[in-house]
C-alpha cells in the first residue's frame, strides 16, 4: 500500500541524527515523560532551579501570622513563585485555578501543634491529587523521631502512588527540638528519603558542610526558609544554600513575613535563578520597598 501523502521530493533528513538529551534536574533522567514535564513546572528548565512558596503551615499550626488572609496576602506574590506548596483545602479555597505553574501539594497531616506532630499519615488519594493536577505531593518524613518508621512508610508509599500517575514526591525532612540539625544529620535524612524513592527532597541549611549534603544526595534538594530572619540574612542563607548545590529554595515565613513580602519574593528570586550575590539582592529588597 502506497503512503497516500507520498511525494518523491520529501526530506527525511536521514543524515541527521535525533536528538537525545539528558533532562536538567539531578538524578531525574531516568524518570517517564509525565514526571519529567511535572517538575518542569516547579522547576525553571533554564536555571534548573526554583523558588517554591510554601505556605502549608496551616495544616498542623492553623492560621500562621502572615496567612490569616491568603486571598490578600499571598494570591498578589503568584506571579513570583515557581511552584506554590499549599493544602488543598486553601488551593479549593482561594486559589485562582487560572495559575498555570507547579502545584505542590500537601499529602500529610494528622497531629497538630498539640501532639507529637511525627504521627501522620498520608492525607490524600492519588485520584484527588491527579484531579487536582499537581506537580508533586509533599510528605513529611521524620529521621530520628517518634514516629520514624511510620512516616518513611507514609514516603513509601506516596512514591508508589505518585509514579503510578506520574506525579512528584517531594520528601520534607522534619527534624524534631531534639534533634541538631547538622551536615551529618542531614546528609542521613536526604540520603535514606533518596534511596526510598522520592522525586526530590527538602531540608534545613546548615552552616557547616552543606556541601556535602548536596554532594551525598543523588536527587534535587530545596531547602526550607526556617523561622524568619531579617531579609538580609535570609537571602545570605538562600545564597550559600544554592551556591553549595541546591537546587533552589521552598520558603515561607521569610517572605510573608517579611515587611514586603513582594520584594522579598523577587530578591530571593534574584539570589537564586541569576546567583546575585546576597548584598545586591538586599539592596535590590529595599528599592523594590521602598518604591512600593
Ligand atoms: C512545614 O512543615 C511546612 O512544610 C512548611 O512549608 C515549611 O516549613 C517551609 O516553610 P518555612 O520557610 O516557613 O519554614
Amino acid at each position: 500500500m502506497p503512503e497516500a501523502d507520498a511525494r518523491e521530493d520529501r526530506n527525511f533528513q536521514a543524515d541527521v541524527p535525533q536528538k537525545s538529551e539528558g533532562f536538567f534536574l539531578k538524578g531525574s533522567n531516568a524518570l517517564d515523560w509525565g514526571l519529567k514535564n511535572r517538575l518542569s513546572k516547579i522547576f525553571d528548565p533554564t536555571s534548573g532551579r526554583t523558588v517554591m512558596l510554601a505556605i502549608d503551615h496551616g495544616y498542623f499550626q492553623g492560621p500562621t501570622t502572615g496567612l490569616e488572609r491568603v486571598d490578600l496576602d499571598i494570591v498578589p506574590l503568584l506571579p513570583w513563585a515557581d511552584t506554590l506548596m499549599c493544602t488543598r483545602g486553601i488551593l479549593r479555597s482561594v486559589i485562582p485555578p487560572t495559575y498555570g505553574k507547579g502545584i505542590v501539594i500537601r499529602a500529610s497531616g494528622g497531629p497538630s501543634i498539640l501532639k507529637d506532630l511525627s504521627n501522620e499519615q498520608i492525607a490524600i488519594s492519588i485520584e484527588e491529587a491527579v484531579r487536582l493536577n499537581v506537580a508533586a505531593m509533599a510528605v513529611q518524613v521524620f529521621i530520628g523521631g517518634e514516629s520514624e518508621t511510620q512516616s518513611v512508610h507514609n514516603l513509601t508509599r506516596l512514591v508508589d502512588m505518585g509514579n503510578s500517575a506520574g506525579i512528584a514526591t517531594l520528601a520534607v525532612t522534619a527534624v524534631g527540638r531534639e534533634l541538631v540539625r547538622d551536615a551529618r544529620y542531614l546528609r542521613l535524612a536526604t540520603r535514606i528519603c533518596a534511596e526510598l524513592g522520592a522525586t526530590y527532597v527538602k531540608t534545613y541549611f546548615c552552616d557547616e558542610d552543606f556541601e556535602t549534603v548536596t554532594a551525598s544526595c543523588p536527587i534535587p534538594i530545596v531547602i526550607a526558609g526556617g523561622k524568619k530572619l531579617p531579609e538580609k540574612e535570609a537571602l545570605q542563607m538562600a545564597y550559600d544554600a544554592i551556591q553549595q548545590g541546591a537546587s533552589g529554595v521552598d520558603m515561607g515565613r521569610n517572605i510573608f513575613q517579611s515587611e514586603a513580602p513582594a520584594a522579598m519574593i523577587q530578591a530571593v528570586r534574584k539570589v537564586v535563578h541569576e546567583n546575585e550575590k546576597p548584598e545586591i539582592a538586599f539592596e535590590y529588597f529595599r528599592d523594590l520597598k521602598n518604591r512600593s
